[in-house]
């Protein structure tokens, strides 16, 4: 029932003003997050929550599919604001496996308006469409597109000119690639940090190199996609 949001909500100011009578003075005062969050609208995934962070110290955008589209106004406005006012420290671009943003892009039925949305998802998959082709288990190329998109929306929030600007003026920024799992609640860093303006685009991989990096241990799954940014340290 609707009402029971309005009540729980009463509830739980109740429980934080007796745990901290200052709780509430000190949030209205001042909103000075280290991060910003780019993420999923999908439920199970709340940001605070999973990074075990207060309200005001997480900045949160969210949209379907965790998108930085360099055209979208409202993630534009939102990563200004962040990178200029709040002059955050860090972007995080957290995906999320089984993500139905990024199934729907790659099914091809109709949905609607969310079709163009999740178009750049639609775009990367036919750009990778080889090395997807080799994964057999649909869900296992899902999770493998997941990635592969966590990695894209760093790759278009290095490239924002806003991000670029506060680089160019020394500004301390460092934007990262996770992805959740909702299976176990458990992130893993993508390892796409860049702290600052990346150089020339590196030499492309050819084509019909699946991008498997890393050595795996016998017996465990390889992790599928990494896509090096220019400052990658990695071993190639
Ligand atoms: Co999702």
């Amino acid at each position: 029932m609707i009402g029971d949001l309005l009540s729980n909500n009463l509830r739980w100011a109740a429980t934080k003003t007796r745990m901290d009578p200052e709780y509430f003075r000190r949030l209205s005062e001042q909103q000075t997050p280290e991060y910003l969050w780019i993420g999923c609208s999908d439920s199970r995934v709340p940001a605070n929550e999973v990074v075990g962070l207060d309200p005001g110290e997480l900045f949160v955008h969210r949209n379907v599919a965790n998108l930085a589209p360099s055209q979208d106004a409202n993630f534009l406005s939102v990563l200004q604001f962040a990178v200029e006012v709040l002059r955050v420290r860090h972007i995080i671009v957290c995906g999320h496996y089984g993500c139905g943003g990024v199934r729907a892009a790659m099914g091809g039925r109709r949905l609607g308006l969310i079709d163009h949305w999740l178009s750049p998802i639609r775009a990367l998959h036919d750009e990778r469409f080889e090395e997807m082709a080799q994964i057999a288990d649909f869900e296992t190329r899902v999770n493998a597109m997941c990635e592969a998109n966590v990695v894209a929306q760093v790759r278009n929030v290095t490239a924002n000119p806003f991000v670029r600007d506060a680089w160019a003026k020394g500004q301390k920024l460092e934007v990262h690639g996770w992805i959740y799992s909702i299976r176990d609640g458990l992130i893993r860093d993508l390892e796409v940090s860049v702290s600052r303006q990346p150089g020339p685009a590196p030499k492309r991989r050819p084509r019909s190199q699946p991008a498997i990096v890393g050595r795996v241990p016998p017996g465990s799954k390889p992790r599928l996609v990494h896509v090096c940014t220019p400052d990658c340290d990695h071993d190639h």
